[in-house]
């Protein structure tokens, strides 16, 4: 089954996503990380879309093929998201996000849990506090800082091209909008908010997880009520590229359970 590309105009504005699988059902809505494009999901995407999920992946506001500017704040982000479930009529979707989208998949489900079937966060806290030499570098050089940032992505052992697909990624969002999504990430924390969380929510991290280290989804998952956490061995921040199998086995498996 291959992507099908589409594009819409959410509140005037175009926003393009990938979609794949049969409708109907209940979809699943994947939200990239920041600096990132829905490009980021085409592995684990065709996996469950070969198993009859319904898989829609969306490029946030400034990136990708949706471009103009990104936005200021994980809220503004939550906001987008929410009119674009709302513009494609889709009814309780599931939302995955990853890092950056994880904070903006929380948002979602602070605000709008009654949009939403369930919540998969990837890689992600309910803080986001970014290494000022990452903030301060993204400014002075920024193929440097998005090295740095690559640096920090993958396990001991993940392949290069892994690294050199991330770089290119990196490299082709605008510095101005991958800058102001690591100032989004350094203001979001929700870390009190975690227990008004009312929906299905399934947590996943890269064992050796160096950006959002593995602590944060421990946190997530405790305060979460009801919250499942699953561990992916030998992945780090990018689990999804590391080991698509083992995330789409523990996505496919949380969403068989859900109602
Ligand atoms: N979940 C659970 N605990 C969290 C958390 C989260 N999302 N965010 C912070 N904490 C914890 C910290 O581990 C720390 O605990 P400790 O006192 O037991 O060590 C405490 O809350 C205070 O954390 P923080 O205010 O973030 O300060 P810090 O000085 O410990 O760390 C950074 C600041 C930037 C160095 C750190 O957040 C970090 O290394 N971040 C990862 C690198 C990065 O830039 N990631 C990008 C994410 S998009």
């Amino acid at each position: 089954m291959s992507w099908r590309e589409e594009a819409v105009d959410a509140a005037g504005r175009r926003l393009a996503f990938a979609e794949a699988g049969p409708p109907p059902g209940a979809p699943l809505v994947f939200l990239h990380g920041a600096g990132g494009t829905r490009e980021v999901w085409a592995r684990l995407g065709h996996g469950l879309s070969r198993k009859g999920r319904r898989v829609l992946a969306l490029d946030l506001p400034g990136h990708g093929r949706s471009g103009g500017p990104g936005c200021r704040s994980i809220e503004e982000y939550a906001a987008w998201v929410l009119r674009f479930l709302g513009a494609q009529g889709l009814r309780r979707p599931v939302l995955a996000g990853h890092s950056m989208g994880g904070a903006v998949a929380l948002a979602c489900a602070l605000s709008s849990a009654e949009a939403l079937g369930g919540l998969i966060l990837l890689g992600t806290g309910a803080r986001l506090r970014v290494l000022d030499s990452i903030l301060q570098g993204l400014r002075a050089d920024f193929a440097r800082a998005v090295d740095a940032i690559v640096g920090y992505s993958f396990a001991p052992g993940a392949p290069p091209a892994l690294a050199e697909e991330t770089r290119r990624e990196l490299l082709a969002c605008p510095p101005g909008v991958a800058e102001g999504d690591l100032r989004a990430c350094d203001a979001f924390d929700v870390m009190d908010r975690l227990g008004e969380v009312t929906l299905p929510t399934l947590v996943l991290c890269g064992e050796s997880d160096a950006l959002t280290p593995s602590k944060y989804s421990r946190f997530l998952a405790g305060r979460i009520p009801g919250a499942r956490l699953a561990i992916v061995e030998k992945a780090g921040h990018m689990l999804m590229l590391e080991r698509p199998a083992q995330v789409g086995e523990a996505i496919a498996a949380f969403l068989d359970s859900l109602p």
